[in-house]
């Protein structure tokens, strides 16, 4: 008995002490003062002047992203395989076209399987595209019967009935309100979006499973965390958009929720192909200033989720006045491209105001490119979206991706796409 107790203790050890530590700030008044990086400023102290002089400012960013934040990804020696492993020529009730493709990354003996589910309108060859990725499974964001359920590892989930870490049945339509597939098919979007655990499961296993085991290089200090594995899946899917027909890859609009709003902004900082990027309520490590020290801090999810990031990062737990960069770059990497930041009124952990600072303090890189950036320094009021080459809103209510938010997104989109059925380049 006092052995199992013991054990008890030790295992719970880590829960404790990480839950006692921690106490987030959510008060204005203890935000300490904090100076952040000049995204202007090159490491060496001199001005950004010119546009040329922004490429060569942007590449030094891009670095210290990669070596001190997300990690570096090493070659990829393996293939990629394409399969279309459905077609359905009537899905939402005959406005879309559905198909899924099945990626097979392949090196030596060994493979991983990844699959999109992708959403057309009817009669459209060049709509812009929403690319995505879900946390439960392809076939929890449709109620189609027929959408393929994940193989791979996920999360345990009373309300899903999962306890084996497999998706089942009791998944389908689960993340329905979080994927409004029939609105935006209506209003002449396609959408795609993949099972994140897929390309690699969420936990902490040292890099073994997804598409890890495919690559042989040794881990440093610097190598990639889950969230630079997921950004390059992205990129591997937008390899295949490239591929196919039915798909205008130069219009692929790249969105995530939360963890995978982190992923979004790093997949459109790491791949210029990426035409738009939306961040929702990404918080910490997303779009959220880390030096604010307001609700999630960087030492809280480097804790909590020890494989989100590179090693490096751990560096600057609770020492985020150290970090040569912060989250406002992160945005401004994406510039000249348009970038859409939303938060949501409860979700305080993710730090709404540090959100919306981000896309403050870019904007001067915008501007040196002739852009507007966001056009407001000043906090937009509930359900206000403001809208430049950078976007931001704020909407009451929790941590989610809503209806609202994806209205907005699409208007915005719309906007930079003005005609989504005849194919304009994005301006
Ligand atoms: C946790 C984590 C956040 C993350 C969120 C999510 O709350 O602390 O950083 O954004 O999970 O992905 O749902």
């Amino acid at each position: 008995m006092k052995r199992v107790v013991n054990f008890l203790i030790f295992i719970m050890l880590p829960w404790f002490s990480d839950a006692q530590q921690f106490v987030a700030n959510y008060d204005e008044s203890k935000v300490p003062a904090y100076t952040l990086p000049d995204p202007l400023i090159f490491n060496n102290g001199t001005a950004v002047v010119t546009k040329k002089d922004w490429g060569k400012r942007r590449s030094e960013i891009y670095q210290l992203f990669e070596k001190e934040v997300f990690g570096v990804v090493p070659p990829w020696k393996g293939t990629i395989k394409a399969t279309v492993v459905s077609r359905k020529t009537d899905a939402l009730e005959g406005i879309a076209k559905r198909k899924e493709v099945q990626l097979q990354f392949i090196k030596g003996d060994k493979k991983t399987v990844v699959t999109i589910l992708i959403y057309l309108p009817q009669n459209s060859k060049d709509s812009p595209l929403f690319l995505g990725y879900n946390f439960g499974g392809n076939h929890t964001a449709t109620t189609e019967p027929d959408v393929l359920i994940p193989d791979s590892w996920v999360s345990n989930n009373t309300e899903s009935g999962i306890s084996d870490n497999h998706a089942n049945e009791a998944g389908r339509g689960k993340a329905v309100s979080r994927w409004p597939m029939k609105e935006i098919v209506s209003r002449g979007f396609g959408v795609a979006t993949v099972y994140y655990g897929d390309v690699d499961p969420d936990f902490n296993d040292g890099f073994k499973n997804g598409v890890h085991q495919l690559f042989d290089a040794k881990r440093d200090s610097a190598s990639w965390g889950s969230i630079a594995t997921w950004a390059w899946g992205l990129s591997r899917i937008m390899d295949y958009f490239e591929t196919d027909q039915e798909i205008n890859a130069k219009k692929v609009i790249v969105i995530g929720h939360s963890r995978l709003g982190k992923t979004s902004l790093w997949a459109g900082a790491a791949d210029k192909r990426f035409a738009m990027v939306i961040s929702n309520n990404s918080g910490c490590g997303g779009a959220a200033l880390s030096k604010r020290i307001f609700g999630e801090t960087v030492g809280r999810t480097n804790t909590a989720f020890p494989h989100w990031f590179c090693d490096n990062y751990k560096k600057y737990s609770e020492k985020e006045e150290l970090m040569p960069v912060d989250q406002h770059e992160l945005l401004a990497l994406i510039a000249p491209r348009p970038v859409y930041v939303a938060s949501a009124s409860e979700d305080l952990w993710a730090d709404p105001k540090g959100e919306f600072l981000s896309c403050v303090y870019a904007t001067p890189v915008y501007q040196l490119l002739g852009l507007k950036g966001l056009p407001t320094k000043v906090m937009p009021a509930l359900s206000t979206p403001v809208t430049g080459d950078i976007a931001y809103h704020i909407r009451p209510g929790k941590h989610d991706i809503t209806l609202y938010d994806w209205t907005c997104y699409m208007d915005f989109a719309k906007h930079y796409f003005s005609d989504v059925t005849s194919g304009l380049s994005v301006k």
